[in-house]
């Protein structure tokens, strides 16, 4: 049969601040969520969150975009909003941008990955396994280099020198500035590798939207690679993506999709959504709590039974002292920037402000400029 991965996860509300969603809005959004498994839209979900973020895990067998599944989410979300509101909670309903999506929430504010795959357990996945990745106070292009290197790199997957992926995998390249629509590329590692990294460099402009296996012509990943600010045409809050990824078999192992996040690398995003600080690897169900406000990463991983079911059981990758290290290396890298404060590249360029007001202080004082 085909089964549909769907993850859809959406900013709306948190407590004291930009922190995190509170226990009522999670188990509001949880209640409903195990509603729409016993009214059969859903075979499985799995309700999250990673830092102000709620995420919502769903498989089932309706296709990606569907507008059932889409519409449910949303109706998820404007509860939780719901609660947010009574509660008094910062940012109610944040990244819901319309009144009512058209059926699809892709351009509505919440940010989505989709996978929709044969699941036969059969050659050339006799298992299906997959992870799940969020990341807070961070910008679309967030995952641009770490996956590169896990999909096109030997050097951090050894695996692609192997028969299934030796042919290397497809990268559809999605221009976040082009505001008419979804606007996609598609280019392969590792006959493109220059060209695919001449346009991941930009984090705020270029996002990986899909990875494909060249040899089985099968989806590996999806990113949610949309930029609120695009979309509502003023500041709505930092696009925090979310990433869908099988992995295993044909597909890089989790070590190998996972070790370059012990770069901490640099990303757009943190306070305001207008600086440039280390990405920081963390357990599922993290607050934002630390001096500045580190963008986050979390990293959980589920197997599929043959029924579409996953929430049984799941693994939390960061959640491991391993990786205590890269978070002490974040909070250097961190503070080693915060150091310079507003200068330079500690701070986002000009067109890449998500505080729409930091460009209207420059207008005000550009207007008051004279030749002398
Ligand atoms: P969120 O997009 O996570 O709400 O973050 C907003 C922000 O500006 C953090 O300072
Ligand atoms: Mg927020
Ligand atoms: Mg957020």
């Amino acid at each position: 049969m085909k089964i549909t991965l769907s993850l859809i996860k959406a900013d709306i509300g948190s407590i004291g601040g930009h922190t995190r969603p509170s226990d009522l809005m999670l188990e509001t959004v949880e209640t409903l969520a195990q509603k729409a498994v016993t009214d059969g839209l859903l075979i499985d979900v799995f309700v999250s969150y990673t830092g102000d973020d709620i995420a919502i895990l769903m498989s089932h067998t309706k296709g990606e975009n569907n507008s059932e599944v889409h519409q449910f989410a949303w109706d998820a979300f404007i509860e939780g909003t719901n609660v947010a509101k009574s509660q008094g909670l910062y940012g109610a309903g944040q990244d819901l941008l319309v009144d009512a999506p058209s059926g699809n929430v892709r351009g509505a504010g919440p940010a989505v990955a989709e996978i929709e795959f044969d699941h036969s357990l059969e050659s050339p996945r006799p298992a299906e396994s997959f992870m799940v990745f969020a990341a807070d106070k961070c910008g679309p292009g967030a995952y641009n280099l770490p996956l590169f290197l896990a999909f096109a790199d030997p050097m951090y997957c050894g695996g692609l020198m192997l028969p299934p992926m030796i042919k290397g995998f497809s990268f559809d390249v999605i221009d976040m500035d082009n505001t008419d629509g979804d606007s996609v590329l598609k280019l392969d590692a590792p006959d493109d590798y220059y060209g695919i990294t001449a346009l991941l460099r930009d984090n705020e402009r270029f996002g990986i939207d899909s990875i494909y296996s060249r040899t089985f012509n099968n989806k590996a990943a999806s990113i949610s690679a949309q930029r609120l600010h695009s979309i509502a045409g003023t500041y709505t809050g930092k696009d925090d993506p979310v990433a869908l990824i099988r992995n295993q078999g044909i597909f890089p192992a989790p070590e190998e999709i996972l070790s370059a996040f012990t770069k901490a690398h640099y990303v757009g995003g943190d306070s305001r959504g207008s600086h440039v600080m280390p990405l920081m690897p963390v357990p599922l169900n993290t607050a934002v709590t630390g001096p500045y406000c580190l963008p986050l990463v979390s990293a959980v991983g589920f197997s599929l039974n043959a029924d579409g079911y996953f929430s049984h059981s799941f693994v939390d990758f960061f959640d491991n002292p391993v990786w205590d290290e890269v978070r002490k290396l974040a909070q250097l890298k961190g503070l080693e920037m915060r150091s310079q404060g507003w200068s330079g590249p500690a701070m986002l360029p000009y067109t890449e402000l998500e505080y729409g007001g930091f460009r209207d202080t420059v207008e005000g004082l550009l207007s008051s400029f004279k030749f002398q």
